[in-house]
């Protein structure tokens, strides 16, 4: 039975469509894959770590990398973060750092044999842990360092001689260099998405008035999945 008519099925899709150009076929898609396939240099079967794992950009890299034939641990800040992690997205392990004391045994724990790509979206102590746990020419996209954004003075990176005896390679990016690419992502990402190979969390706020909370909300991860704030539906 379709309960809209036809008039509201034209509003809730294109609605669909506006909600979609913001997520995943959008800027935090192109993150993610630009990101991971230009700047990682994946290969099948290695092993990739990615941070803020359940954010807008991480749950596609993790699912970009699991395509791709690749060993995939996620952190979050939330059980039901790490769940999702591995029920819906399909990362083959995920762990709460919140609950870590030490985050360099925990990583030690998930990867015995070291990280081949760490994708960075946090920062701080969670870069520092992640450098001893590096393998031989590991590589490091560095995407955001959401930890350090907000503080008065950014914490310090101790473990960086791992760097040189490694030879790891740290490369940031900026998802506006590879705009003009965007038909090249689309036509990688549209067919996933069609095959059901993609799965997307979007975390919908509404009201305008509600904007200030919900970006507050994303640096202590409220949000799950890509925060949108709905500001009007038609
Ligand atoms: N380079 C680029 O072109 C580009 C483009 C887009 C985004 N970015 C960056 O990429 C990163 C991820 O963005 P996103 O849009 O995927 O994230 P998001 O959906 O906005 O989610 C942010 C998540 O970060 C985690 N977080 C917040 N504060 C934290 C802290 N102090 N320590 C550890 N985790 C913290 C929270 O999850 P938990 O509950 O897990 O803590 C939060 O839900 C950000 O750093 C962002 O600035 C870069």
């Amino acid at each position: 039975m379709c309960i809209f008519s036809y008039k509201e099925k034209e509003i809730f899709f294109s609605f669909q469509l506006i909600v979609c150009a913001f997520s995943f076929i959008g800027m935090p898609g192109m993150t993610a894959y630009f990101g991971f396939y230009q700047v990682c240099s994946p290969k099948k079967g290695e092993h990739v770590y990615i941070s803020a794992a359940s954010g807008a950009v991480g749950q596609l890299v993790g699912q970009f990398a699991k395509l791709m034939g690749c060993y995939v641990v996620g952190s979050a800040g939330s059980k039901e973060k790490v769940d999702l992690l591995k029920n819906k997205f399909g990362f083959d392990e995920a762990f709460n750092y919140k609950e870590e004391p030490d985050l360099n045994a925990a990583l030690g724990r998930y990867f015995p044999e070291g990280i081949d790509i760490y994708f960075e979206n946090v920062g701080g102590k969670m870069l520092d842990a992640v450098l001893p746990n590096m393998r031989l020419r590991g590589r490091i996209a560095v995407c955001g360092m959401i930890s350090q954004y907000n503080l008065d003075k950014p914490e310090g990176v101790f473990n960086l001689m791992t760097v040189v005896y490694k030879r790891v390679r740290i490369e940031g990016f900026v998802v506006t260099d590879y705009y003009d690419q965007y038909p090249k992502f689309l036509d990688f990402v549209l067919p996933c998405i069609r095959e059901g190979k993609i799965e997307y969390v979007e975390d919908i706020s509404e009201g305008l008035e509600n904007g200030p909370a919900a970006l507050v909300g994303l640096f202590s991860g409220q949000n799950v999945g890509k925060k949108l704030v709905v500001v009007a539906r038609e």
